[in-house]
């Protein structure tokens, strides 16, 4: 197992920013459509900048890493540059091979955000 592999478990096993946020300025609850795992997110946005970011899901082990690593990266940084990320960009944060249906558990949290920043998915399935 690689260093990243293991970032990817340890994530899993221990995920930064699990839990809820007793004030936010934006939430949504997603799922994959092909297992049915989910997740919630709430932000706490203030002048631009997320401030803070907490989310809890039922997922598998890369769904859940991928939110904890989103929610670390996102936090101090404006709401302009999360809209603006790819989902390459958050492939790349995560930077391990995964396979196509992989590649969708990954991406759960990423999704979620950023449908709660815009109000609705600018990420095309
Ligand atoms: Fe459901 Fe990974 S198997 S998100």
């Amino acid at each position: 197992m690689n260093m990243y592999q293991e970032n990817i478990l340890e994530h899993s096993r221990n995920p930064s920013n699990y839990g809820v946020l007793d004030k936010f300025t934006h939430s949504v609850f997603d799922s994959n459509p092909l297992c049915g795992d989910e997740v919630s997110i709430q932000l706490l946005v203030d002048s631009g900048i997320i401030k803070k970011v907490a989310f809890s899901s039922v997922g598998c082990v890369i769904s859940r890493a991928g939110s904890s690593i989103i929610t670390e990266f996102v936090i101090g940084k404006s709401v302009d540059d999360i809209k603006k990320m790819s989902k390459e960009d958050m492939l790349g944060i995560l930077n391990v091979e995964l396979s196509a249906s992989r590649i969708k558990c990954a991406l759960l949290g990423f999704v979620a955000l950023k449908k709660s920043l815009w109000g609705v998915s600018d990420v095309a399935d």
